[in-house]
């Protein structure tokens, strides 16, 4: 069996700390061959700098993956190009620095390998996800190459990240959704067996607009005011899906996470 959990989008300095905090934790309770987060945001809810990926890192985290805010802070582009377990979306264009895949091996010799994809619908341009995405899965395969294959599939629509879960089925272990910040509800073993959710949500703040403070978002939508968006720094829900695959790297568990803060479930 392999144990995996992933941790949806680290939403700002207080998500951070409480990731940091809980992950040797959550290793432990959980007894994790790997974990991986989404760190797209967790510096003040744009992009992530070198300095939180190591303390990221320090802490038990093996990969991150990141989506549309990775290069909000500009010194990540300098740290990616030496880092490969910190990914960003594969699909962008040829040259972008960095990489959209990896495999890592632990200690124990088993090997995980990560997709991070950016969709297509309501993003910005990038190339095309599904033959991406599927040319990554032709040259990866599991047992082969990896014993655990998680793809984040990084996007706001939830048809596209549906179909690219059911495009994966059989060929990866488990594709998560991640970018709307909101946890669905949909968590399952698809007919394959790859371990399906189309959007983990955020670790953060949930009184608030998606990980924002709310009086500030809310008055934007009315046109009361054009302040910037600021992180509401209230009690952090951790959120995650925990999946145990078998030998042949195929989901028999599947269970989502949520602790702490508003959504905390019981
Ligand atoms: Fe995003």
């Amino acid at each position: 069996m392999i144990r995996v959990l992933f941790l949806g989008d680290i939403v700002g300095r207080a998500a951070r700390h409480e990731v940091i905090q809980q992950v040797p934790t959550l290793r432990e309770e959980h007894a994790l061959d790997f974990l991986v987060a989404n760190c797209e945001n967790a510096a003040g809810g744009f992009g992530v700098t070198p300095k939180i990926c190591d303390a990221l890192f320090d802490v038990g985290v093996d990969v991150l993956t990141t989506g549309n805010h990775v290069w909000d802070k500009p010194e990540i582009i300098p740290y990616i190009e030496t880092q490969p377990r910190l990914l960003r979306p594969l699909n962008m264009p040829e040259a972008t620095p960095g990489s959209g895949l990896v495999t890592y091996t632990n200690e124990a010799g088993k090997r995980l390998t990560v997709v991070n994809v950016m969709t297509n619908l309501f993003m910005a341009a990038n190339d095309p996800v599904f033959s991406a995405l599927d040319g990554a899965l032709v040259r990866h395969k599991l047992r082969r190459d990896a014993d655990f294959i998680l793809v984040d599939a990084h996007g706001e629509a939830t048809s596209e990240k549906m179909a690219l879960g059911h495009m994966v089925d059989g060929r990866a272990s488990m594709l998560v959704g991640t970018h709307t910040h909101v946890p669905t509800a949909d968590q399952r073993i698809l007919p394959g067996g790859t371990a399906y959710q189309t959007d983990t949500g955020m670790c953060g703040d949930y009184d608030s607009v998606i990980g924002m403070n709310k009086e500030v978002a809310t008055d934007r939508f009315i046109g009361r005011g054009n302040s910037r968006l600021s992180v509401a720094l209230g009690a952090v829900t951790i959120c995650g899906l925990l999946v145990e695959a078998d030998d042949t790297g195929m989901a028999q568990t599947v269970r989502p996470l949520r602790r702490g803060g508003e959504l905390a479930l019981a």
